[in-house]
């Protein structure tokens, strides 16, 4: 069942019950002392007529007052049928039945289970009987009941019309409320749309302000989601087409480089070699020997600056550590009106590959930042870890930048993606003209742990 069905089926409940229960009580509680007051009065002036009634009957020897002349019955109670609420009867000295005032039952009685709740409205009240003398004999009794029936009868009818208006009243609340309820909830149908749309792909989909202040909550929070997603998305994609761009670049600085200075030196080899095969003397043939040497080591001396640029060179051999001082005192040769501060606490051996290039690279970006963008005098880098986590910071003194300006660089960019890459933390402190500080803490991830 949906929300909108149980919301509307929760309040039918609750309003049947207060108006029935509620309502329903209080009417007949009602009905019910004032059927009672009725009665009660009925009761004291129907006694007090049938008393003195009595009272002349017994002292005029068996005549009635003039009232009741011409009616077969000693009392004439049939004639008093109006007398509602009492039923009252005369039974002669044998027990018999001789006159009563009860009148034929209503057509229109109301269900037992109203008069059942209504009976018990007459359990209070006493049956009265009064012997009745004549002449020092007892002629019979006369015997009065409460009788609530009428009461009752009148009260259902007037129930009955009321039922009739709460129905009415019912069905009318009932629409209204499934439509207001509707009308409350139509935002509900407006956050699952946009967040179909979101799964679908389509970022730009937004919500737009409701009136209900939690509902307006959660679509401010679900635009400045759908925001950062599309944002960071479109971070993404410009990140990826760097990437390619920045592979093709060096595929192509390689290219031709290789074509350039191997290719080049190949040749030169060639060239040589093709000399010492034709050559007529052994001094001829050393002089190209050795031409050869030379170009076999400027050879060496490119491939290893390739490789260098591929792979930080010492990583793998020697450690994070060696790779890491080999990287700064190659900057520190370049820079040399830079003061840099270096250290490094902890081993970093056992940590995968993952981590520890990363830590290469960030520091390797961080250098070529300061180098490019800061102007500094001195810097200072710090490693360690404590508590299963590898903390990283590189600072400056130089001459900082607004972060909250977006640039088209790719080194922050990249660097963010790294740590992020590895469940790490990256966080970048700098204002204009007060230096910048570069964040990092990673997770320690040892080797095969990934
Ligand atoms: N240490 C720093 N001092 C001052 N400005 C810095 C520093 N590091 C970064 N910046 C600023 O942040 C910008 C973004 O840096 P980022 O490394 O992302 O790009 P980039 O260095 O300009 O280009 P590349 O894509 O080659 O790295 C830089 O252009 C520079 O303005
Ligand atoms: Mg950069």
């Amino acid at each position: 069942m949906n929300l909108k069905l149980r919301i509307n089926l929760i309040i039918t409940v609750l309003l049947f019950l207060t108006l029935i229960i509620g309502g329903g009580m209080f009417t007949i509680q009602n009905a019910r002392g004032n059927v009672q007051a009725e009665i009660a009065s009925t009761a004291i002036l129907a006694l007090h007529m049938l008393d003195s009634e009595i009272l002349a009957y017994s002292l005029n020897s068996g005549q009635v007052s003039p009232a009741y002349v011409g009616s077969g019955s000693t009392f004439q109670l049939n004639k008093l049928t109006d007398v509602r609420h009492l039923k009252i009867d005369f039974y002669d000295a044998h027990g018999r039945l001789r006159d009563t005032n009860q009148s034929r039952p209503s057509d229109d009685a109301p269900p037992k289970w109203f008069v059942s709740m209504m009976d018990t409205v007459t359990d209070e009240m006493p049956i009265t009987k009064r012997m009745v003398y004549r002449g020092g004999r007892i002629v019979g009794e006369l015997v009065i009941t409460p009788d609530p029936s009428y009461e009752i009868a009148e009260v259902w009818e007037e129930m009955q019309g009321m039922l009739i208006f709460v129905g009415i009243f019912f069905i009318v609340v009932n629409i209204l409320i499934y439509y207001f309820v509707g009308r409350a909830l139509r935002p509900i149908d407006n956050i699952l749309e946009a967040l179909t749309d979101l799964e679908s792909g389509k970022l730009e989909a937004r919500l737009p302000k409701f009136t209900l202040p939690e509902l307006s909550r959660i679509s401010d929070k679900f635009n400045v989601m759908a925001n950062t997603l599309e944002e960071s998305i479109a971070d993404n994609r410009h990140l990826t087409q760097q990437m390619i761009q920045v592979q093709e670049e060096e595929r192509k600085n390689l290219a031709r480089e290789l074509h350039d200075e191997i290719g080049q030196h190949l040749t030169a080899i060639h060239v040589d070699a093709s000399a010492i095969l034709k050559a007529k003397t052994i001094e001829a043939s050393k002089e190209s020997a050795s031409a050869i040497d030379t170009v076999a080591r400027q050879m060496m001396d490119i491939v290893h600056n390739i490789l260098q640029r591929l792979r930080p060179s010492g990583l793998d051999e020697l450690g994070l550590e060696a790779a890491l001082q080999e990287l700064i005192n190659g900057w520190k040769q370049r820079h040399k009106d830079i003061t840099v501060k270096y250290s490094i606490e902890g081993l970093f051996s056992d940590y995968d590959e993952a981590v520890l290039i990363t830590l290469y690279r960030l520091v390797q970006e961080c250098l070529t930042n300061i180098s490019r963008h800061a102007r500094a005098e001195n810097i200072q880098i710090i490693l360690s870890q404590k508590n299963q986590l590898i903390f990283l910071s590189v600072s400056d003194d130089g001459q900082g930048f607004d972060t909250s300006i977006r640039t088209t660089g790719f080194g922050l960019p990249g660097m963010r993606e790294r740590v992020e890459g590895l469940a790490g933390v990256l966080e970048i402190v700098a204002f204009p003209n007060k230096g910048t500080q570069v964040n990092i803490e990673l997770p320690c991830i040892t080797r095969g742990e990934k």
